[in-house]
């Protein structure tokens, strides 16, 4: 496949950084961000990639101002829309402003940055959107309400784009992780804020006992990932002579979820069929 330009966000660490460097390893063109100072991200600058300060909670204006001064440089083909925290918190414990923080980035930053690069994606007739979904979004997690609904979100978002795009040539994919070894779950990167419920303190015990052992011992190796991810945008490597899928779940764990809510989605769906169609206008 000829040479690519990605624009990558969430950069300073985890699956962005070595998106960077899994990017760069193949010959193309990679533009860096991260939210506030550039030094953060040298390392990347210095391997090869331009880099950008960006933060994917600015408003639509300001991300859009940030992606057209990109653009005065050269044209991008693939937005991978990386940047993303976990908002843990039982469902009824996180408060609202827990869960709008974690849509601010993980769904409405998303958001942004995708209308930032789509007016130039529709005007090229081309470009590929990535997004990075999670078991999270395939099935609920005890603990991770407010992370698990944004990932739900993008879902659907993803899928809606796919279908109004399609005839632009734009393509968009998203990518489901388990758990991979990235700093997302350590204490400094995971919030837990929470407003304790007596009747929860068991299962917020078991979630907080989770994150901690989770932390660190993640099975999943981001590198592995990001290669596969990229493969799949160009069509290469496991993903030669392959149509690029909607969605493509990563890793033993999540293949595992993925299977299970097919087969209780399916088992739902015969088990009710006669309740289920029993509902249109009497003719
Ligand atoms: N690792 C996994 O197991 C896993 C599984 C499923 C999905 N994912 C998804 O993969 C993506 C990357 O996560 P990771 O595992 O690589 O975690 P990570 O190492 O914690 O990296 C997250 C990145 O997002 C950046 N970020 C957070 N808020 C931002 C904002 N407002 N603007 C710009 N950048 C922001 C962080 O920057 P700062 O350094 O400034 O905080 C950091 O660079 C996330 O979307 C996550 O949901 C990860």
């Amino acid at each position: 496949m000829a040479q690519l330009t990605w624009l990558v966000t969430g950069c300073s660490s985890g699956l962005g950084e070595a998106f960077v460097m899994g990017i760069l390893a193949r010959g193309d063109k990679v533009i860096a961000t991260t939210r506030g100072d550039v030094a953060r991200i040298s390392a990347l600058k210095e391997a090869g990639a331009r880099t950008y300060s960006l933060d994917v909670t600015a408003s639509q204006d300001e991300i859009s101002a940030i992606v057209l001064d990109i653009l005065n440089d050269g044209p991008i083909d693939v937005l991978v829309n990386n940047a993303g925290y976990i908002e843990a918190g039982l469902a009824e414990e996180a408060s609202y402003e827990n869960y709008l923080s974690q849509f601010e980035t993980n769904f409405f930053g998303v958001i942004k940055a995708t209308r930032a690069v789509l007016p130039h994606f529709r005007e090229k007739k081309a470009g590929i959107v990535v997004f990075l979904g999670s078991s999270g979004g395939i099935a609920g997690e005890p603990g991770a309400g407010p992370y698990c609904a944004t990932k739900h979100a993008l879902e659907g978002w993803n899928d809606c784009l796919r279908q109004e795009t399609a005839h632009l040539n734009i393509k968009s994919i998203i990518f489901e992780l388990g758990f991979f070894r990235t700093k997302m779950m350590h204490p400094d990167n995971i919030k837990f804020r929470t407003n304790p419920i007596t009747e929860y303190d068991y299962v917020r015990e078991l979630v907080g006992q989770f994150v901690q052992k989770m932390n660190g011992n993640q099975p999943g190796d981001p590198k592995k990932a990001v290669n596969i991810m990229i493969d799949v945008v160009k069509g290469e490597g496991v993903a030669e002579g392959k149509a690029m899928p909607t969605r493509l779940p990563l890793g033993p764990d999540v293949l595992s979820t993925m299977r299970k809510t097919c087969v209780n989605n399916l088992a739902i769906c015969n088990e009710w069929e006669d309740v289920i169609r029993s509902t249109d206008l009497d003719k």
